[in-house]
């Protein structure tokens, strides 16, 4: 990290004209080159309801305790970009894509059809998944042993908290996807998306999925 060069180092006559002057003019050359705050993810709840337009509602939601709000969808994710630094649009959209078409809408973070156990978090991502995921958050590193051989309990721990729930999905992509299948994905089209799809993801492309992407494209201008 660079660190703006302290007054100690700067020479006594210029000292002396800071001690008299206003200190404005002085400040450009003790300004950092790059503002060190980067930019956060913007995701609207307006975008997730044009890619999940039944996201508007948790009323009548089909699973207790699973459902989430386009609002909660939108902060949650933009929160999970900027954790695992996706900046893309392209990976953005894949991501959006991905999770409200895997939860149905954010109706679920549980695998209910045929409903297995461990298979959950917004992307639906199996058992095993989650297990590294979880290991992967310092935050979780005490709980963690009295969970580690039921995956139920497992899931439930990362579906206790909005953040993993909905990190879920950026850090597959950035972790377990190859370099190759990202590259191609960043590009934006349908061919990289499709490799995204099938060889990370390890899923098929249907129809139905492929409008979700089609709609997230649009909503996030990609
Ligand atoms: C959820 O996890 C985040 C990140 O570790 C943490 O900052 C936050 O306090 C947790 N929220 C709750 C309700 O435990």
């Amino acid at each position: 990290m660079h660190i703006p060069t302290g007054p100690l180092s700067v020479p006594i006559t210029l000292l002396l004209m800071l001690s008299i002057g206003s200190l404005t003019t002085a400040q450009p050359t003790h300004k950092p080159v790059t503002d060190p705050t980067p930019a956060q993810s913007s995701l609207t709840e307006a975008q997730i309801l044009t890619i999940s337009p039944k996201a508007n509602t948790c009323d009548n939601a089909p699973a207790e305790g699973e459902c989430a709000t386009a609002a909660t969808a939108a902060k949650y994710t933009a929160q999970s970009f900027d954790q695992y630094k996706v900046t893309s649009k392209a990976e953005q959209a894949a991501l959006v894509s991905l999770m409200a078409f895997e939860s149905g809408d954010f109706k679920y973070n549980k695998n209910h059809f045929p409903g297995v156990a461990g298979q959950g978090t917004r992307n639906m991502q199996s058992p095993t998944f989650n297990k590294k995921y979880a290991s992967s958050i310092p935050a979780l590193a005490d709980q963690l042993p009295s969970v580690s051989d039921s995956p139920a309990d497992l899931l439930d721990l990362l579906r206790g908290n909005e953040t993993y729930d909905f990190g879920s999905g950026a850090w597959f992509l950035t972790t377990q996807c190859t370099s190759d299948v990202r590259s191609a994905l960043q590009k934006g089209d349908e061919a990289g998306w499709k490799r995204y799809i099938s060889e990370c993801v390890g899923t098929t492309v249907t129809d139905d999925r492929k409008a979700y992407w089609s709609r997230a494209v649009d909503a996030l201008g990609v």
